[in-house]
């Protein structure tokens, strides 16, 4: 990618397409019930999650990245050739590095984008959006691809019931595109946060440099490790106030929502945020039944879905809303464009 800020001031930014991949080995609340001390009844009641996908063995998080961006530039109508920049946002790469992202880039074609992962967990797609906005509308990049990817079955423990009920493998992403027309930005605002004084609440402890893997370690470390109570918490009231403040700042209100779509984590924790948010439950769009928390894949796999279950409709006004690991959280009003 080769761009000079500003030196298209009249871009503006427009999500025009959306993409997803899922593996095709489901493992359902049965399964699990062979797996670890659990039932159906408690999974479905606790979380409103039925089955998940899981990647087969030698598949790796690029392996869903590569095949989800391919599904992006399908419903765009656009080559790799034409991406400016690919963004992987992701927190289960397949290495340390290099990046999922060029490892993506190179598969699909992209050879004239530049390429980098983000790290925001499960608020990470949204992250993304935010750079793929700022990217297009300084100048500097035309086409930018963001692809949520996750492989959490490899990092989860399938010996602790309290989260290995809960993740699933996806890939998903969206096209954002600069227009010349002059009309106001497709985003219509942002709200970025991350609290670290809470990271060790949602945490794997080891295989980076503070414990590294390379030195002997408890092997239950290498796996996600979750205060679930406190996440819960946290993540019912982020998602409302997150939602909140950024229609405050913009001068509108829930009512301004034609659909909301909440990172699929928990239906308990996206049932308690449209009760406070009073948002009409056919207003927001859940598929976490069938994919469990796919991390930074949920939002857009969400938003893939609703687009072929006709619940996402051109020139909507699209609430994606979302929280993980950090902590961070994220929102984002955007305006779906498709061309
Ligand atoms: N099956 C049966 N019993 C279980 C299971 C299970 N799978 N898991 C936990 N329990 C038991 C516990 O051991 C506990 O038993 P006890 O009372 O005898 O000690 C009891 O159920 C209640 O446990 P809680 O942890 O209080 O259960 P809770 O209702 O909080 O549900 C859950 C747990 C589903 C994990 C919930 O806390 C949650 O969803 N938290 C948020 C998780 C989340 O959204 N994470 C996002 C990650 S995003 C990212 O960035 C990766």
């Amino acid at each position: 990618m080769i761009g000079v800020p500003g030196s298209r001031s009249q871009g503006r930014a427009r999500l025009v397409a959306l993409g997803s991949y899922v593996p095709t080995q489901i493992l359902s609340n049965a399964d699990l019930e062979r797996q670890v001390d659990t039932t159906d009844e408690w999974i479905v009641s606790r979380t409103g999650i039925r089955e998940r996908r899981i990647v087969a063995p030698g598949q790796a998080t690029s392996d869903l990245a590569i095949l989800a961006a391919t599904n992006v530039l399908e419903a765009a109508q656009r080559g790799a050739d034409e991406i400016d920049v690919l963004i992987v946002p992701t927190c289960t790469p397949d290495h340390l590095f290099p990046s999922v992202s060029a490892i993506t880039a190179n598969a699909i074609g992209a050879h004239a984008a530049a390429a980098f992962d983000i790290q925001a967990a499960c608020s990470g797609f949204i992250y993304g959006l935010a750079q793929a906005l700022a990217l297009v509308e300084s100048g500097l990049a035309q086409n930018v691809l963001v692809v949520g990817a996750e492989v959490f079955s490899r990092v989860t423990n399938p010996h602790d019931r309290g989260t290995c009920i809960l993740f699933g493998d996806a890939a998903a992403g969206a096209l954002v595109v600069r227009d010349e027309d002059g009309g106001p930005s497709g985003f219509l605002g942002f709200e970025l946060g991350a609290d670290g004084s809470r990271g060790d609440q949602l945490i794997i402890p080891v295989g980076g440099t503070r414990h590294p893997a390379s030195e002997p370690f408890d092997p239950d470390d290498a796996y996600v490790q979750m205060n679930g109570r406190e996440v819960f918490r946290f993540a019912t009231r982020v998602i409302e106030d997150s939602v909140l403040r950024l229609l405050d700042r913009l001068g509108m209100t829930i009512d301004d929502v034609d659909l909301l779509v909440p990172h699929q984590a928990n239906q308990r924790i996206i049932d308690h945020a449209i009760g406070r948010l009073g948002i009409d439950a056919t207003r927001v769009f859940n598929n976490l039944e069938h994919y469990g928390n796919t991390s930074a894949a949920s939002i857009p796999l969400a938003m893939a879905e609703a687009r072929d279950a006709g619940a996402l409709r051109p020139g909507m006004r699209v609430m994606m809303v979302g929280f993980g690991a950090g902590l961070t959280w994220a929102a984002c009003f955007v305006r779906y464009e498709p061309e």
